[in-house]
C-alpha cells in the first residue's frame, strides 16, 4: 500500500506552517533497490586538470596543502579520492627535456574573454610526473601524451618519464597509481586546429593511434595483467554512427582488435553544454534546466550501449558547463553547483561511470582554485589584492555526491520519477536498502528577482513491501542566497570557503517525520537520510 494514505492528515498542518509553499510534489521512493539501479563508483565525480600548470596544483618540492585538503575531504566521504586525468589542450603541445626540473610553459597573452589561456608550448622533465606523489593515497591518475604534434619521440619520452615516476618507491609509498594513459586530446578536432589535414578521418586516427599505442604500451609495461591501461577516444564530438569520429566508428575500424587495442578498457567522451558566450541573461537557468541536462547527456546513449557491449567502461573524461573555461557569472556560481549535482547523478543513470570535471588555474568553471590568483577570472583585470586558494560553488556538488554515495563501497542509485520540470531527485541504496535521497530544485532564483522566493512541498511516499520503513528523516540543505552568487553557500550550515578547504561552522541537520514531508526552495538541494 502506498504510504501517501498515512500522511494526508499531516499535509494540512504543514501547509499552515509553511505559507510560502506554492506547490506540492509527490516523491515516491522504492524501499528496495530497483533492478535497473546502477552501482556508483566512489569516484563518480572526478577531475580533469589542464596539464600546463599541473605542478601549481600538486606543488613542486612539497605538497600543495590546499589541494590536498580539498581532495581529502572527498576521500573521507566515500573512502576513495576522486580520480584525476591530466591533459587537455596543452597535452598536445607537451614535449620532454631531461634538463627541465618540473615544467616550463609558454603562454599566449591573456584577454578579457580568456583571462588564463592554455600554454602553447610545455616542456616537462621527470619532476613533473613525480609530483603526483603529493596527492592523497588511493589516488588514481590518467595522464595524456602528445599525439597532436605527431611526434612519437615526444610521446615516448614523456611516457617513459611517467612510467619511471609511477614505479618509484616514493610514488608507491604515496599510494598513487597510474590507471590510464591517454594518447591525444580531442583528436576529432585536429582537422579544425590544423594538427591534421582536413581529409583526416577516424580510419587515420585508428591507424596512427595504434602505431603510437604499440610504442607506449611497451614503454609503460602494459600487459593483460598490468594495472595501467589505455583510455581511448577523448573526442569532443560524436557522430553516433559507424562513420565520422565516434566510438562506434573506431570499434568498427578495428581499434580494439589491434595488439595495443587489447589494453583499452575505457572510452572517454568530452562534453560541454555549449561554448563560451557572454551576456545571455537566461544562460544560467538554461544550464540548470532539468530537460537540458537530460538532453545533453542522452545524446550519448547509443555510444554508451555499444561501448558496454564491447566490455568497456564509458566515461566523460573531460566535461564542464561551457567550453573555453566557462562563462562569467554562470559557470562560477551557485546555480552551476546545482547543475553539476544533477548532471553527474543523471550521467550515472545512463551508465557513465565517471565524470571528470575540467579545471585549470583561473578557469571560471573550477570547483577548486588551487593557488593564489592576481587577476580576475571573469575579465582578466588586475585584482586589488591577490585572492588566496579557495573553492568555488561547484565544489559543494562534489561534497554532496560524496555524502550521498557514502563509504559502503556498494551504493546503487536510481533517478526518482518526479513530475515537475524543475525538481529532480535520486534515491541511494546500500545493500538493497533505501538509505538516502538527493532532491534538487533548479528554478534559478536570481539577484535581480523582484518576486519572493517560492518553495515546493515534497510529499514523501514509499513503494514496495519491506519489513521496516523509515519514519524519520534527517535533512541537510545546500543553502544558497541566489543562483548567480559566486560565494556564500553553506552545506548543512557549514562552509568550505575557508583558507584550508576544511569545513567550518556548526553542523545543521533537521530531523523530521517522513509523514510531514519537507519544503525545498527555488535554487536549493537537500540530502535526506532515512532513519529506520
Ligand atoms: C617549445 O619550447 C622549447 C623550449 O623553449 C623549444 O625548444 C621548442 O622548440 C618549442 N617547441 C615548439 C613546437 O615551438
Ligand atoms: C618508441 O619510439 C622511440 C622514438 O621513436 C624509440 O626510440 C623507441 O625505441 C620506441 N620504443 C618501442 C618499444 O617501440
Ligand atoms: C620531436 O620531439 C623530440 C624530442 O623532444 C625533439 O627532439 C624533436 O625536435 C621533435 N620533432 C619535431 C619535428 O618537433
Ligand atoms: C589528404 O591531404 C593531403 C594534403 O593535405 C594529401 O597529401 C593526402 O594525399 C590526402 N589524402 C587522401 C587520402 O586524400
Ligand atoms: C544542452 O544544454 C544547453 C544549456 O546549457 C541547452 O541550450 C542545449 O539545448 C542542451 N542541448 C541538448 C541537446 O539538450
Ligand atoms: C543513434 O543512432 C541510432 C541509429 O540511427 C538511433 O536509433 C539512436 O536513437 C541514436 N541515438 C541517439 C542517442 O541519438
Ligand atoms: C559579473 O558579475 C559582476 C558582479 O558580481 C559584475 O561586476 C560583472 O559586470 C559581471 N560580468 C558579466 C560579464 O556579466
Ligand atoms: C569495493 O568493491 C569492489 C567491487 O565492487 C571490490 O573489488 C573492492 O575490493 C571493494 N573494496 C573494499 C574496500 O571493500
Amino acid at each position: 500500500m502506498p504510504y501517501f494514505a498515512h500522511r494526508r492528515l499531516f499535509l494540512c498542518l504543514s501547509s499552515l506552517l509553511v505559507s510560502t509553499a506554492s506547490a506540492v510534489v509527490e516523491v515516491s521512493l522504492s524501499l528496495s533497490v530497483p533492478s535497473n539501479a546502477p552501482e556508483l563508483s566512489p569516484s563518480l565525480l572526478s577531475f580533469s586538470i589542464e596539464g600546463d600548470r599541473w605542478t601549481d596544483w600538486t606543488g613542486t618540492t612539497s605538497k600543495n596543502q590546499f589541494l590536498y585538503n580539498a581532495l581529502d575531504n572527498l576521500k573521507t566521504l566515500t573512502g576513495v579520492p576522486p580520480s584525476i586525468r591530466i591533459g587537455g589542450d596543452s597535452e598536445d603541445h607537451t614535449n620532454f627535456n631531461p634538463n627541465v626540473e618540473f615544467s616550463e610553459a609558454i603562454f599566449p597573452d591573456f584577454s578579457t574573454t580568456v583571462p588564463y589561456p592554455e600554454a602553447t608550448n610545455v616542456t616537462v622533465g621527470d619532476g613533473y610526473y613525480e609530483t603526483a606523489r603529493f596527492l592523497p593515497s588511493g589516488m588514481r591518475i590518467t595522464w595524456g601524451v602528445n599525439f597532436g604534434q605527431d611526434n612519437l619521440t615526444a610521446a615516448f619520452l614523456t611516457a617513459r618519464s611517467m612510467a619511471k615516476a609511477f614505479s618509484s618507491p616514493a610514488m608507491k609509498d604515496a599510494g598513487v597509481t597510474l590507471d590510464f594513459v591517454e594518447i591525444g586530446n580531442e583528436a576529432d578536432w585536429y582537422i579544425n586546429n590544423g594538427a591534421r589535414p582536413s581529409n583526416w578521418t577516424s580510419v587515420d586516427y585508428t591507424q596512427e593511434w595504434t602505431e603510437f599505442a604499440s610504442n607506449i604500451s611497451e614503454t609503460v609495461g602494459m600487459s593483460s595483467t598490468s594495472h595501467t591501461k589505455f583510455f581511448v577516444g577523448s573526442f569532443i564530438t560524436s557522430s553516433n554512427s559507424t562513420t565520422g569520429f565516434s566510438p562506434q566508428a573506431i570499434y568498427a575500424e578495428g581499434i580494439l582488435d589491434s595488439e595495443p587495442g587489447a589494453f583499452i578498457t575505457t572510452f572517454s567522451q568530452h562534453q560541454y553544454s555549449g561554448v563560451f558566450s557572454e551576456g545571455d541573461e537566461d544562460l544560467l537557468q538554461e544550464l540548470m534546466t532539468k530537460e537540458n541536462i537530460r538532453g545533453n547527456l542522452s545524446v550519448h546513449s547509443t555510444d554508451i550501449a555499444v561501448t558496454h557491449s564491447r566490455g568497456l567502461d564509458y566515461v566523460l573524461g573531460e566535461a564542464n558547463s561551457f567550453a573555453n573555461h566557462g562563462v562569467s557569472n554562470v559557470s562560477n556560481t551557485a546555480g552551476a553547483a546545482l547543475w553539476a549535482l544533477d548532471y553527474t547523478l543523471f550521467a550515472s543513470q545512463l551508465g557513465i561511470s565517471h565524470v571528470f570535471f575540467h579545471e585549470g588555474v583561473g578557469y571560471k568553471y573550477n570547483f577548486i582554485q588551487p593557488v593564489e590568483l592576481t587577476r580576475s577570472i571573469l575579465d582578466g583585470s588586475a585584482l586589488p589584492e591577490p585572492v588566496a586558494p579557495h573553492v568555488q560553488p561547484p565544489y559543494y556538488a562534489a561534497i554532496i555526491i560524496g555524502e550521498a554515495i557514502g563509504n559502503s563501497n556498494q551504493t546503487q542509485a536510481v533517478e526518482l520519477s518526479i513530475d515537475n520540470s524543475r525538481i529532480s531527485g535520486y534515491a541511494f541504496y546500500e545493500h538493497d536498502v533505501l538509505v538516502r535521497a538527493v532532491v534538487i530544485n533548479s528554478q534559478a532564483y536570481m539577484k535581480a528577482e523582484t518576486t519572493s522566493r517560492s518553495s515546493t512541498h515534497l510529499d514523501l511516499g514509499f513503494l514496495g513491501e519491506s519489513e521496516s520503513r523509515p519514519t524519520t528523516v534527517q535533512v541537510k540543505r545546500l543553502a544558497i542566497g541566489h543562483a548567480d552568487d559566486d560565494s556564500g553557500l553553506t552545506w548543512g550550515g557549514q562552509t568550505y570557503e575557508t583558507n584550508d578547504a576544511r569545513a567550518q561552522g556548526e553542523l545543521e541537520i533537521e530531523t523530521m517525520q517522513v509523514a510531514s514531508g519537507l519544503d525545498i526552495a527555488e535554487t536549493e538541494a537537500v540530502l535526506l537520510s532515512f532513519i529506520y
